[in-house]
């Protein structure tokens, strides 16, 4: 076990997948106690068990913002929120439907603001926040229009509530994930759109590969440990958004 989260609670939404899990595991192999919250019971409890005495399960629905509340009160205090819990919606526009759209809103950008929304009085100075965005923040990204649009106002938001909570020493960054495997966001696409869609992708991608989960959890870490970093969003993307 290495050091650097010691005595530290932290609530990772989408803890049971993908990135969340991997952030988890990190902050957990660091000395941290993980609180992973999201709604398949059964998943959450098989990550426990993988993740150990020092990660607990809560499950939720973060676009509940009434069971966003009560995760909150159950905390004595938060030390670090990382919001991960998310989907995605591939399609044309025409194809997608604006209730769906509204439902991945409700989880991706809602669910984030209400966590931070109920945490914030658990966090005193010294707290940390880390949003989850993705690089299509700043690139284009055709049939991913709605998730893009999210990743633009959490990455907007971040940095607005980096401002809004520093005199409170609570600091705000933000994750941006690019291509990133062997996680579940993959699922509503089929396995001939995943494969067209990952070949397309590389192609822009100067490192020429999927990121990993263990990759985006190295970007959380430092955001979590470093003191005098706030306001900002790392891009885990091989290079995609700088080309
Ligand atoms: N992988 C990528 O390439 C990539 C790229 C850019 C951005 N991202 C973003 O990164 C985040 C993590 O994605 P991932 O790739 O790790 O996918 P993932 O494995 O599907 O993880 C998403 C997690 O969110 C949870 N979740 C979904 N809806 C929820 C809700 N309403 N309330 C609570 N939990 C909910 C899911 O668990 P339950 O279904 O059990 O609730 C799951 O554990 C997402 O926000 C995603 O948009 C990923």
């Amino acid at each position: 076990m290495a050091d650097q989260l010691v005595n530290k609670i932290s609530v990772v939404t989408g803890g049971g997948s993908g990135i969340g899990y991997a952030i988890a595991e990190r902050f957990i192999y660091e000395g941290a106690q993980v609180v992973i919250a999201s709604r398949n019971r059964q998943r959450l409890d098989a990550a426990v068990d993988r993740l150990g005495p020092r990660a607990q399960a809560i499950a939720t629905d973060v676009a509940d913002d009434q069971l966003v509340a009560q995760l909150c009160n159950q905390l004595e205090r938060i030390d670090i929120l990382v919001t991960c819990a998310g989907g995605a919606l591939f399609g044309p526009v025409a194809a997608v439907s604006p209730h769906a759209v509204r439902e991945l809103f409700a989880t991706r950008f809602f669910g984030q603001l209400s966590m931070i929304h109920y945490a914030v009085p658990k966090m005193s100075a010294g707290s940390a926040i880390i949003l989850c965005s993705g690089a299509a923040d700043v690139i284009g990204l055709p049939m991913f229009s709605a998730g893009t649009a999210i990743d633009g106002a959490i990455s907007s938001m971040a940095r607005s509530l980096a401002i809004e909570l520093a005199p409170r020493g609570i600091r705000v960054n933000t994750i941006s994930p690019g291509l990133i495997k062997d996680t579940q966001i993959q699922s509503n696409m089929s396995q001939k759109q995943t494969s067209q869609f990952v070949q397309q992708t590389l192609a822009a991608i100067p490192l020429k590969r999927q990121g990993l989960p263990a990759e985006v959890a190295d970007a959380a870490l430092f955001l979590a440990s470093c003191e005098y970093v706030t306001g900002q969003i790392i891009q885990i993307d091989g290079g995609w958004s700088a080309a």
